[in-house]
């Protein structure tokens, strides 16, 4: 369905890229256009939409391409910086077998083990796993992780995990290997040395303290 929609995006309106999400793209369309548009898709693929970050996602809120380590995203507040973290996290977690195409070289058809950083473990519950913007909220129910709070895990259908740490234990981190890590609200930290072990990609959000930003820029 993703690729179908571009597609009847492109019919209606050639050679115009999307200035801004897809969504908003459709949502500017005359009545007509729209209408047309989503008469078009099957109910299945109306359901599918309402998950699909690619659709959701405005230009600024993708990860950007190329081999990066970190990905700081610094901007103001309800930017979606929180969303667009639990949409990383899904991604990295679902995109091996059973859930989507390929993950990346050297972990097609492995399960990912993802650090999830967060100021405090109440923060993260609250915000990165149960909030409104976070993980599971955004993960439609056939993809939703499995959330055990005593363990500060998730643990997807297809065996990819994320464990929940807190700058204020960042020893937790020791040990424990990770092949992403996405850090919210950096700048709360108060153990800027809080820094994941064995892990290929960080993404960090809205520090407020340029201290913080140096330690990962
Ligand atoms: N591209 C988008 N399309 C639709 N809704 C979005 C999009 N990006 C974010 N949102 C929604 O906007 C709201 C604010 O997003 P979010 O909580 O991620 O912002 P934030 O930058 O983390 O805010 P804060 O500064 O408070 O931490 C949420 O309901 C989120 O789901
Ligand atoms: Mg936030």
């Amino acid at each position: 369905m993703i690729l179908r929609l571009p597609y009847l995006l492109t019919k209606l309106r050639p050679q115009r890229p999307p200035p801004t999400s897809l969504a908003e793209v459709v949502g500017a369309l005359p009545d007509d256009d729209r209408l047309a548009l989503f008469k078009a898709l099957s109910n299945d693929d109306c359901e599918e939409l309402l998950y699909d970050w690619q659709f959701w996602a405005r230009p600024g809120q993708l990860a950007p391409s190329g081999n990066w380590l970190c990905w700081l995203v610094l901007a103001g507040r309800g930017f979606g910086k929180t969303r667009m973290g639990a949409e990383w996290v899904k991604e990295k977690a679902c995109l091996v077998a059973g859930l989507g195409p390929v993950l990346c070289a050297g972990h097609k058809k492995t399960p990912v083990r993802i650090a999830l950083v967060s100021h405090t473990f109440a923060d993260g519950r609250d915000v990165m796993i149960e909030g409104d913007s976070g993980i599971l909220a955004q993960s439609p129910p056939d993809a939703r992780p499995k959330w055990e709070p005593s363990r500060r895990k998730l643990t997807w259908p297809n065996g990819s995990t994320a464990t929940l740490y807190s700058s204020e234990e960042p020893d937790q981190l020791r040990g424990p290997q990770h092949h992403f890590a996405w850090v919210d609200e950096l700048a709360k930290w108060r153990a800027a040395y809080c820094k994941p072990s064995g892990v290929g990609d960080i993404r960090a959000n809205a520090p407020r303290n340029e201290i913080y930003l140096r330690v990962f820029v």
